[in-house]
């Protein structure tokens, strides 16, 4: 890992093929792109690029690093109630209180977005202020054991994370998570995005990496280079799906809190997909995001509605081309 990070600018060419697909306010629309590494990020990132890179990372920290669409939420919840004894009632505080989003201020533009995400008055505006505009500030002066959620691959993350904290690493199928996205920026989050494209477009931009946090399968595979690391747990979707438990139990011992086996059934019930749906629809928070969107359909292989023929066959040959020799295997079912 390389604390070296420049940013380059998009190319003219590029800038205008941009313009194309998002609209004018979108996170999107311009961006930036890493020397090494080529990720793409958006403009807003460079200025907390370097405050991210020296973030100074405590001992007891737990780091959530997913690429977007790949669980993160439900991890989340699952790390924050297996560090709190399932304590349902301090549950109830939003989320991103609980466990700050790190590079949250470097992905949205606050000051010029509209729409009732970034709410700029009333009951929640100096909170959300905070979570959306200073998220740096705020994970750094969170109370320990912070449990700290990013989206950043591992080579723009403080060089040290995984030998100071412990790290949560959390990945899916490709093509589950490239639907979900699709999805996350269309249905969920519409209004910060802009997407003006078709899925095939967005399909494109997923694969090129063009899309903020840079190619899905680079970032998979920042972290399945350290996946045997004493500090690492790598986890993936498709096995919390289909054994909840033993891997909550995994995760329990990893962060060195075992949990009776009648609490892991607590906890994976509290969390199990229709329940968190059903509060986080609930939730006063609710008004911000369109929870109902964002907790969509919660399963693996909902990518077969949107890949087949010539699509899939594209598809698995980028896969196999792209990961070739590094000896990870999805679950696609
Ligand atoms: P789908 O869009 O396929 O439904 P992230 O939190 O990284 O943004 O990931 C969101 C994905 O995780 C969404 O996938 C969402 O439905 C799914 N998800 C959220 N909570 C879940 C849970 N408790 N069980 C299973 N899947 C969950």
């Amino acid at each position: 890992m390389s604390s070296k990070i420049t940013w380059r600018p998009l190319s003219e060419e590029e800038k205008e093929k941009r313009n194309e697909l998002w609209g004018e306010n979108s996170s999107q629309r311009d961006g930036i792109i890493s020397t090494p590494y080529d990720i793409y990020m958006p403009k807003l990132y460079q200025a907390i690029s370097e405050r991210i890179l020296n973030f100074k990372v405590r001992e007891d920290d737990i780091w959530i690093i997913t690429y977007p669409k790949c669980g993160t939420t439900w991890t989340q919840e699952i790390v924050w109630h297996i560090m709190n004894d399932v304590n349902k009632e301090l549950g109830k505080l939003p989320l991103f209180l609980r466990s700050p989003y790190l590079e949250f201020e470097g992905m949205y533009d606050f000051a010029s977005s509209s729409g009732k995400l970034f709410p700029k008055e009333g009951k929640h505006a100096e909170m959300m202020r905070k979570v959306f505009v200073e998220s740096v500030d705020m994970a750094a002066n969170a109370p320990s054991p912070r449990i700290i959620k990013s989206h950043l691959p591992f080579q723009l993350l403080p060089p040290n994370v995984l030998d100071i904290a412990k790290v949560v690493y959390v990945c899916r199928n490709p093509k589950d998570t490239c639907v979900s996205f699709y999805h996350h920026i269309n249905d969920t989050l519409a209004m910060n995005y802009h997407f003006k494209g078709s899925f095939d477009q967005f399909t494109d931009c997923f694969k090129a990496g063009k899309l903020g946090y840079g190619s899905y399968l680079d970032h998979l595979k920042s972290g399945w280079k350290w996946r045997n690391h004493p500090n690492m747990k790598f986890i993936w979707y498709e096995d919390m799906r289909k054994n909840s438990s033993k891997e909550v139990s995994a995760l329990a011992a990893f962060l060195n809190h075992p949990m009776s086996k009648e609490k892991v059934d607590e906890l994976v019930e509290h969390l199990k997909f229709s329940n968190m749906k059903e509060r986080a629809t609930k939730d006063e928070m609710a008004f911000y995001i369109n929870m109902d969107k964002f907790f969509r359909k919660g399963e693996v292989g909902d990518w077969k509605n949107y890949f087949q023929g010539e699509k899939l066959k594209e598809w698995d040959e980028w896969i196999a081309k792209n990961l070739e020799g590094s000896g990870i295997r999805f679950n696609f079912q």
